[in-house]
């Protein structure tokens, strides 16, 4: 017969103990005391009142109480998991950062990947925008790679980012759709945000809806600048290929999977990895100089715009292996804090309006989300460079430096250099002038061309994918003016488009272009790469 693992002892009031089989050590408080009973609280008598004398109760429970933190705003579900990025081709002639020019170094790395509307209990297979973000140990400090598995975004300045979000979050009043572009706040924004029309052809098509996340490109989206040891400045495009091949699910099994099993794609990750099957992926760049950036057909500080392939090939320079899961989700994948401006000399940002509200963001909510001002000590957030400065104290402070001196400059005691030009970070000096104006460039007007030229890249059935998910999503739209202006914006693009959309949803007659003043280029050759 079988020997049931068990231990069992008889309690003082006749109640079964049981615990696993063998000897363990013993249980004590968070101060190292020894329990001496964790399954009884103290009482007056047998069945009198519970004593608020024992502190390993309220210990406990006062600990509990405190478990979860904020999730973050956007981006609340995810997944992620370490590995290490290598070098196999040098961009030192471009760039003076290290991880960029040493070839063969391996560099620790954590990466995660998320939903970014729903909450962090919603489905996997939700369509959505996918994060892709890597944060990189560099010997030169962390270098955070926050992007997407879309090139493009929705908006062009980050004062509208509070706005697309509470558009797509589920409705203040109900509480609800979860995880769903599908409703008539996310619709109506859209429709009358003619510079999502871009994003909105990428959201409706097969790369919202990810196979798994090993099969998911990864974009930096924004154009950043590469600045080599003589100062000079190229601008570059990061593009992340998974070596698996691009692959997506269609939209009813998404749909049959986000009932099945939501966890799908956290689950897909942490098995290949625990299996021995690590996911990788090519970094990819895309640089350009000035000349090209003032000639191309659209502004290249336009995050609504990409770079076709054809016009600036990838680079490949070197691959991304996740090979580790987290130890502690908790720790490792809810604690890690990405943020743009995490950045090491040789790579600097750009004036992409997008980009600069955002490196504002991520800092600043994450001494909300993660209680104070210290979270880069958290082991997950910790360069793996020493740190020296003379910050000190605040919620959660962790380290505790000796000495008197907490300032500089000093005599009194050891101090560190706060002036190193040759090696410490350097902003390029672009030379900037002009009036102070709330305005957007004109050379960021055009809405349409690019989801046209996006529209007619992609095969046959991928068109159709993206007309059904249109007639799809549309269909749960309740206020007809909103499905009229979007089905309008659609016939900005083409009314070819546009017309079978309207089809679908059961309107006859042609549909009226939404009022714009942007002419559509036409001329521009569909490219397969995209
Ligand atoms: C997460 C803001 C645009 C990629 C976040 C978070 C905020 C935020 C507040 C939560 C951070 C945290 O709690 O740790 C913004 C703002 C944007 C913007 C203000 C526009 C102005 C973008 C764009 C991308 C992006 C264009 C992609 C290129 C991400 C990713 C995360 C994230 C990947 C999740 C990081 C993680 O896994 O922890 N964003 N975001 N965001 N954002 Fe953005």
């Amino acid at each position: 017969t079988a020997v049931i693992p068990v231990n069992e002892k008889v309690g003082a009031g006749g109640e079964l103990h049981q615990t696993a089989a063998g000897t363990h050590p013993p249980m004590t408080t968070n101060q190292g005391g020894i329990v001496a009973d964790d399954e009884n609280s103290l009482k007056i008598g047998e069945r009198g009142p519970v004593l608020l004398e024992d502190f390993a109760l309220i210990e406990k429970l006062n600990h509990f109480n405190h478990e979860r933190i904020p999730e973050r705003v956007v981006h609340a579900r995810g997944a992620a998991a370490h590995g290490f990025f290598e070098l196999t081709d040098s961009l030192a002639e471009f760039s003076r950062a290290k991880i960029l020019s040493e070839v063969g170094v391996k560099t620790p790395l954590f990466a995660r990947f998320s939903t970014v509307a729903g909450n962090m209990g919603s489905a996997d297979t939700a369509r959505d925008v996918r994060g892709f973000a890597v944060k990189f140990y560099t010997q030169e400090g962390n270098w955070d790679l926050v992007g997407n598995n879309i090139p493009v975004f929705f908006i062009q300045d980050a004062i509208k980012f509070p706005d697309l979000i509470h558009a797509a979050k589920q409705e203040p009043d109900r509480g609800f759709p979860q995880a769903q572009t599908a409703h008539d706040t996310f619709w109506d924004w859209a429709s009358l945000s003619p510079e999502s029309t871009h994003m909105l052809m990428w959201i409706m098509s097969d790369r919202a809806i990810p196979r798994s996340f090993r099969m998911m490109e990864g974009f930096g989206v924004h154009s950043f600048r590469l600045i080599n040891d003589a100062g000079t400045s190229t601008y570059v495009k990061f593009h992340w290929r998974p070596k698996l091949g691009m692959q997506s699910v269609v939209w009813d099994e998404a749909l049959k999977i986000s009932g099945g099993d939501p966890d799908f794609h956290r689950r897909d990750l942490w098995n290949a990895i625990n299996i021995g099957s690590p996911p990788e992926w090519e970094l990819a760049v895309q640089l350009f100089d000035e000349e090209f950036a003032t000639s191309f057909d659209f502004d290249i500080l336009d995050a609504t715009k990409l770079i076709p392939e054809e016009v600036i090939p990838l680079r490949v320079i070197g691959r991304m292996v996740l090979d580790r899961n987290p130890d502690n989700y908790f720790a490792e994948t809810e604690q890690v804090a990405f943020c743009t401006t995490h950045v090491v000399p040789g790579i600097d940002f750009t004036n992409d309006p997008l980009l600069q509200g955002r490196n504002q963001s991520y800092l600043d909510t994450q001494i909300t989300r993660l209680g104070g001002p210290n979270f880069a000590q958290l082991p997950i957030n910790a360069p793996r460079c020493p740190v020296r400065n003379f910050q000190r104290d605040g919620h959660m402070q962790m380290a505790a430096p000796k000495g008197r001196v907490s300032y500089s400059p000093s005599s009194l005691d050891s101090t560190t250099e706060r002036t190193n030009p040759t090696i410490g970070f350097k902003s390029f000096p672009a030379r900037e002038a002009g009036d102070k104006l709330k305005v957007r460039s004109p050379t960021f007007a055009d809405h349409f061309s690019q989801a046209r030229l996006f529209f007619f890249s992609q095969t046959e059935p991928e068109q159709n994918h993206i007309v059904s998910a249109f007639i799809f999503e549309l269909s749960k739209v309740q206020t007809e003016a909103v499905r009229l202006c979007l089905m309008g914006r659609l016939a900005n693009v083409d009314e070819a488009i546009a017309k079978r959309v309207a089809n679908g949803l059961g309107y006859e007659g042609p549909i009226a272009k939404a009022p714009t003043t942007v002419a559509v280029r036409t001329d521009l050759k569909p490219s397969p790469m995209l």
